[in-house]
Protein backbone atom coordinates (compact mmCIF):
# COMPACT_ATOMS: atom_id res chain seq x y z
CA UNK A 1 0.00 0.00 0.00
CA UNK A 2 1.71 3.55 -0.94
CA UNK A 3 0.33 6.55 1.54
CA UNK A 4 2.46 9.67 0.16
CA UNK A 5 1.93 10.84 -3.51
CA UNK A 6 4.84 10.66 -5.28
CA UNK A 7 5.41 11.69 -9.27
CA UNK A 8 6.39 7.98 -10.13
CA UNK A 9 3.08 6.16 -8.23
CA UNK A 10 0.90 9.25 -8.87
CA UNK A 11 -2.06 7.22 -10.16
CA UNK A 12 -1.76 4.35 -8.04
CA UNK A 13 -1.83 7.07 -4.72
CA UNK A 14 -4.87 8.18 -6.57
CA UNK A 15 -6.87 5.20 -6.93
CA UNK A 16 -5.89 3.52 -3.62
CA UNK A 17 -7.68 5.91 -1.68
CA UNK A 18 -11.25 4.78 -3.49
CA UNK A 19 -13.48 3.14 -0.42
CA UNK A 20 -13.75 -0.87 -0.49
CA UNK A 21 -17.16 0.18 -1.51
CA UNK A 22 -17.79 1.37 -5.17
CA UNK A 23 -20.04 0.86 -7.50
CA UNK A 24 -17.86 -1.66 -10.06
CA UNK A 25 -18.13 0.23 -13.21
CA UNK A 26 -17.36 3.50 -11.55
CA UNK A 27 -14.29 1.95 -9.59
CA UNK A 28 -13.22 0.87 -13.72
CA UNK A 29 -14.11 3.92 -14.96
CA UNK A 30 -12.51 6.40 -12.71
CA UNK A 31 -9.07 3.99 -12.37
CA UNK A 32 -8.57 4.04 -16.15
CA UNK A 33 -9.55 7.73 -16.25
CA UNK A 34 -6.69 8.36 -13.29
CA UNK A 35 -4.33 5.99 -15.39
CA UNK A 36 -4.47 7.76 -18.23
CA UNK A 37 -5.09 11.40 -17.55
CA UNK A 38 -1.84 10.88 -15.01
CA UNK A 39 0.24 9.01 -18.04
CA UNK A 40 -0.93 11.89 -20.31
CA UNK A 41 0.36 15.10 -17.78
CA UNK A 42 3.90 13.27 -17.65
CA UNK A 43 3.88 12.64 -21.14
CA UNK A 44 3.55 16.13 -22.29
CA UNK A 45 5.19 17.22 -18.68
CA UNK A 46 2.53 19.79 -18.39
CA UNK A 47 3.25 23.33 -17.56
CA UNK A 48 1.58 25.13 -14.61
CA UNK A 49 0.63 28.03 -17.15
CA UNK A 50 -0.65 25.52 -19.53
CA UNK A 51 -2.49 23.95 -16.65
CA UNK A 52 -3.69 27.19 -15.71
CA UNK A 53 -4.95 28.20 -19.24
CA UNK A 54 -6.45 24.79 -19.21
CA UNK A 55 -8.95 25.33 -16.85
CA UNK A 56 -9.60 29.00 -17.57
CA UNK A 57 -10.55 27.40 -20.95
CA UNK A 58 -12.79 25.00 -19.06
CA UNK A 59 -14.27 27.31 -16.78
CA UNK A 60 -14.89 30.06 -20.24
CA UNK A 61 -16.80 26.84 -21.57
CA UNK A 62 -19.16 26.76 -18.14
CA UNK A 63 -19.74 30.10 -18.86
CA UNK A 64 -20.76 29.89 -22.52
CA UNK A 65 -23.55 26.88 -21.31
CA UNK A 66 -27.68 28.14 -21.32
CA UNK A 67 -30.57 26.60 -21.93
CA UNK A 68 -29.64 27.12 -25.88
CA UNK A 69 -26.00 26.26 -25.64
CA UNK A 70 -23.95 23.10 -24.79
CA UNK A 71 -20.09 24.39 -24.95
CA UNK A 72 -19.13 20.72 -23.60
CA UNK A 73 -21.13 18.63 -25.88
CA UNK A 74 -19.92 21.15 -28.98
CA UNK A 75 -16.02 20.28 -27.38
CA UNK A 76 -16.55 17.15 -27.29
CA UNK A 77 -17.79 16.76 -30.89
CA UNK A 78 -15.14 18.91 -32.49
CA UNK A 79 -12.17 16.75 -30.67
CA UNK A 80 -13.97 13.87 -31.95
CA UNK A 81 -15.47 12.28 -28.69
CA UNK A 82 -18.86 12.49 -29.75
CA UNK A 83 -18.61 10.30 -32.86
CA UNK A 84 -16.31 7.74 -31.08
CA UNK A 85 -18.82 6.88 -28.42
CA UNK A 86 -21.44 7.33 -31.21
CA UNK A 87 -19.60 4.19 -33.15
CA UNK A 88 -18.50 2.45 -30.02
CA UNK A 89 -22.75 2.44 -28.82
CA UNK A 90 -24.30 1.62 -32.69
CA UNK A 91 -22.16 -1.03 -33.96
CA UNK A 92 -24.89 -2.75 -36.07
CA UNK A 93 -24.77 -5.09 -38.98
CA UNK A 94 -22.96 -3.86 -42.57
CA UNK A 95 -26.38 -3.62 -43.83
CA UNK A 96 -28.11 -1.63 -41.48
CA UNK A 97 -28.13 2.47 -41.97
CA UNK A 98 -24.95 3.94 -39.80
CA UNK A 99 -25.54 6.08 -37.15
CA UNK A 100 -23.95 9.73 -36.45
CA UNK A 101 -24.30 12.40 -34.21
CA UNK A 102 -27.71 14.22 -33.01
CA UNK A 103 -26.27 17.56 -33.09
CA UNK A 104 -27.96 20.91 -30.72
CA UNK A 105 -30.85 21.24 -33.19
CA UNK A 106 -33.50 18.68 -32.70
CA UNK A 107 -36.53 19.61 -31.35
CA UNK A 108 -38.51 17.39 -30.22
CA UNK A 109 -42.72 16.92 -31.22
CA UNK A 110 -41.87 18.62 -34.84
CA UNK A 111 -45.23 18.44 -36.42
CA UNK A 112 -47.01 15.28 -37.65
CA UNK A 113 -46.93 16.07 -41.66
CA UNK A 114 -48.76 14.02 -45.11
CA UNK A 115 -46.59 12.14 -47.58
CA UNK A 116 -45.49 14.17 -49.67
CA UNK A 117 -45.63 17.52 -47.48
CA UNK A 118 -43.49 20.43 -47.83
CA UNK A 119 -41.32 21.32 -44.46
CA UNK A 120 -39.44 24.45 -45.87
CA UNK A 121 -41.61 27.25 -45.07
CA UNK A 122 -39.82 30.29 -45.63
CA UNK A 123 -39.49 30.49 -49.59
CA UNK A 124 -35.54 30.02 -49.74
CA UNK A 125 -33.32 27.70 -51.62
CA UNK A 126 -33.13 25.38 -54.02
CA UNK A 127 -36.25 22.81 -53.41
CA UNK A 128 -35.46 19.24 -53.24
CA UNK A 129 -37.46 16.26 -53.18
CA UNK A 130 -36.51 13.63 -50.71
CA UNK A 131 -37.95 10.20 -51.13
CA UNK A 132 -37.26 6.66 -50.29
CA UNK A 133 -38.54 3.34 -48.16
CA UNK A 134 -37.22 2.45 -44.74
CA UNK A 135 -36.66 -1.32 -45.22
CA UNK A 136 -35.81 -4.33 -42.59
CA UNK A 137 -32.47 -6.13 -43.51
CA UNK A 138 -34.34 -9.06 -45.27
CA UNK A 139 -35.42 -5.75 -47.46
CA UNK A 140 -39.05 -6.16 -46.09
CA UNK A 141 -40.92 -2.42 -45.49
CA UNK A 142 -41.24 -0.89 -42.32
CA UNK A 143 -45.10 -0.15 -41.78
CA UNK A 144 -45.58 2.44 -38.87
CA UNK A 145 -42.20 4.00 -39.00
CA UNK A 146 -41.57 7.70 -38.16
CA UNK A 147 -38.70 9.63 -39.86
CA UNK A 148 -38.07 13.04 -37.59
CA UNK A 149 -36.37 15.03 -40.60
CA UNK A 150 -34.50 18.76 -39.59
CA UNK A 151 -32.40 20.62 -42.12
CA UNK A 152 -30.86 24.17 -41.87
CA UNK A 153 -32.55 27.08 -44.47
CA UNK A 154 -30.66 28.79 -47.37
CA UNK A 155 -28.72 30.47 -45.23
CA UNK A 156 -27.63 28.07 -43.00
CA UNK A 157 -29.23 28.34 -40.09
CA UNK A 158 -32.32 26.24 -38.59
CA UNK A 159 -35.31 27.65 -37.06
CA UNK A 160 -34.36 27.45 -33.36
CA UNK A 161 -31.13 29.79 -34.48
CA UNK A 162 -33.64 32.24 -35.94
CA UNK A 163 -36.49 32.32 -33.53
CA UNK A 164 -38.70 35.41 -34.87
CA UNK A 165 -36.76 35.50 -37.96
CA UNK A 166 -37.88 31.98 -39.54
CA UNK A 167 -41.06 30.79 -39.47
CA UNK A 168 -41.59 27.98 -36.56
CA UNK A 169 -41.02 24.31 -37.10
CA UNK A 170 -38.97 25.83 -40.97
CA UNK A 171 -37.58 22.89 -42.10
CA UNK A 172 -38.50 20.39 -40.15
CA UNK A 173 -40.86 17.64 -40.07
CA UNK A 174 -42.49 13.80 -39.10
CA UNK A 175 -43.26 11.37 -41.53
CA UNK A 176 -44.91 8.35 -40.77
CA UNK A 177 -44.63 5.46 -43.25
CA UNK A 178 -47.30 3.10 -44.95
CA UNK A 179 -47.07 -0.36 -45.72
CA UNK A 180 -45.07 0.16 -48.34
CA UNK A 181 -42.40 1.66 -46.28
CA UNK A 182 -42.21 4.62 -48.63
CA UNK A 183 -41.64 8.29 -47.45
CA UNK A 184 -41.48 11.30 -49.31
CA UNK A 185 -41.21 15.15 -48.40
CA UNK A 186 -40.35 18.74 -50.49
CA UNK A 187 -37.41 20.30 -48.58
CA UNK A 188 -34.75 22.39 -49.80
CA UNK A 189 -31.15 21.39 -50.74
CA UNK A 190 -29.28 22.04 -47.40
CA UNK A 191 -26.39 24.21 -47.17
CA UNK A 192 -23.15 23.98 -45.18
CA UNK A 193 -22.87 26.22 -42.09
CA UNK A 194 -20.29 26.23 -39.37
CA UNK A 195 -21.17 25.43 -35.86
CA UNK A 196 -21.61 28.14 -33.20
CA UNK A 197 -18.14 29.03 -32.55
CA UNK A 198 -18.13 32.69 -31.04
CA UNK A 199 -17.43 30.82 -27.90
CA UNK A 200 -14.16 29.14 -26.65
CA UNK A 201 -14.31 26.04 -29.01
CA UNK A 202 -14.47 28.50 -32.14
CA UNK A 203 -11.22 30.17 -30.57
CA UNK A 204 -9.78 26.74 -29.85
CA UNK A 205 -10.49 25.30 -33.43
CA UNK A 206 -8.96 29.14 -34.55
CA UNK A 207 -5.80 28.43 -32.96
CA UNK A 208 -5.09 24.61 -34.12
CA UNK A 209 -5.62 25.64 -37.58
CA UNK A 210 -9.71 23.94 -38.64
CA UNK A 211 -12.56 25.81 -39.45
CA UNK A 212 -15.42 25.38 -37.85
CA UNK A 213 -17.59 24.44 -40.68
CA UNK A 214 -20.24 21.21 -41.53
CA UNK A 215 -21.12 19.56 -44.56
CA UNK A 216 -24.47 19.97 -45.98
CA UNK A 217 -26.89 17.74 -44.66
CA UNK A 218 -30.58 16.74 -43.96
CA UNK A 219 -31.24 15.05 -40.50
CA UNK A 220 -33.38 11.90 -39.99
CA UNK A 221 -33.69 10.54 -36.69
CA UNK A 222 -35.96 7.10 -37.29
CA UNK A 223 -37.64 5.63 -34.87
CA UNK A 224 -40.00 1.99 -35.35
CA UNK A 225 -41.65 -0.13 -33.01
CA UNK A 226 -39.22 -3.64 -32.06
CA UNK A 227 -36.51 -2.06 -34.22
CA UNK A 228 -33.07 0.08 -32.88
CA UNK A 229 -33.76 3.70 -33.03
CA UNK A 230 -31.44 5.55 -35.70
CA UNK A 231 -30.26 8.86 -35.46
CA UNK A 232 -28.13 10.06 -38.57
CA UNK A 233 -28.23 12.49 -41.66
CA UNK A 234 -27.42 12.41 -45.07
CA UNK A 235 -25.05 14.16 -46.94
CA UNK A 236 -25.06 16.49 -50.28
CA UNK A 237 -22.68 14.63 -52.36
CA UNK A 238 -21.26 17.45 -53.87
CA UNK A 239 -20.24 19.38 -50.80
CA UNK A 240 -16.65 20.79 -50.47
CA UNK A 241 -16.17 20.13 -46.46
CA UNK A 242 -17.38 16.37 -46.77
CA UNK A 243 -13.91 14.97 -46.50
CA UNK A 244 -13.35 17.81 -43.41
CA UNK A 245 -16.68 17.87 -41.30
CA UNK A 246 -15.37 19.76 -38.22
CA UNK A 247 -17.10 17.11 -36.24
CA UNK A 248 -16.23 14.22 -37.95
CA UNK A 249 -20.23 12.94 -38.81
CA UNK A 250 -19.23 11.88 -42.20
CA UNK A 251 -19.95 8.36 -43.13
CA UNK A 252 -19.39 7.17 -46.92
CA UNK A 253 -22.28 5.22 -46.54
CA UNK A 254 -24.18 8.42 -45.93
CA UNK A 255 -23.43 10.74 -49.02
CA UNK A 256 -26.57 10.85 -50.48
CA UNK A 257 -27.22 11.73 -54.60
CA UNK A 258 -28.70 15.17 -55.39
CA UNK A 259 -29.66 15.11 -58.83
CA UNK A 260 -30.65 18.10 -60.71
CA UNK A 261 -34.58 17.64 -62.46
CA UNK A 262 -34.92 20.20 -65.36
CA UNK A 263 -38.14 19.26 -66.44
CA UNK A 264 -39.55 19.17 -62.85
CA UNK A 265 -41.19 21.27 -60.57
CA UNK A 266 -38.29 20.55 -57.89
CA UNK A 267 -34.84 21.45 -58.95
CA UNK A 268 -33.36 18.42 -56.73
CA UNK A 269 -33.97 14.65 -56.39
CA UNK A 270 -32.61 12.94 -53.09
CA UNK A 271 -33.04 9.30 -52.92
CA UNK A 272 -32.01 7.19 -49.53
CA UNK A 273 -33.42 3.89 -48.61
CA UNK A 274 -33.09 3.51 -44.55
CA UNK A 275 -32.41 0.19 -43.35
CA UNK A 276 -33.14 -0.52 -39.47
CA UNK A 277 -32.29 -3.62 -37.28
CA UNK A 278 -34.35 -5.76 -34.70
CA UNK A 279 -33.81 -4.11 -31.11
CA UNK A 280 -31.56 -6.78 -29.36
CA UNK A 281 -33.87 -8.68 -26.93
CA UNK A 282 -32.61 -7.93 -22.77
C1 LIG B 1 -25.61 19.58 -36.41
O1 LIG B 1 -25.46 18.90 -37.38
O2 LIG B 1 -26.70 20.13 -36.31
C2 LIG B 1 -24.48 19.78 -35.43
C3 LIG B 1 -23.82 18.70 -34.92
C4 LIG B 1 -22.79 18.88 -34.01
C5 LIG B 1 -22.43 20.16 -33.63
C6 LIG B 1 -23.11 21.26 -34.14
C7 LIG B 1 -24.14 21.08 -35.07
FE1 LIG C 1 -26.97 19.89 -38.65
Amino acid sequence: MIDFFTESHSAQVVNSRMGPVVEPRLRMVMESLIKHLHVFVKDIELKQEEWDSAIEFLTQCGQMCSANRQEFILLSDILGVSMLVDAINHRRPPQATENTVLGPFHVDNAPIREYGAAISLDGKGESCLFEGTVKDLFGQPIEGATLDVWSDNADGFYDVQQTGIQPTWNNRGRFVTAADGKYRFQGIKPVSYPIPDDGPVGQLLARLGRHPWRPAHMHFLLTAPGYERIVTHTFVNDDPYLTSDTVFGVKESLIQNFAPTPTESTKWKAQFDFVMHQEASE
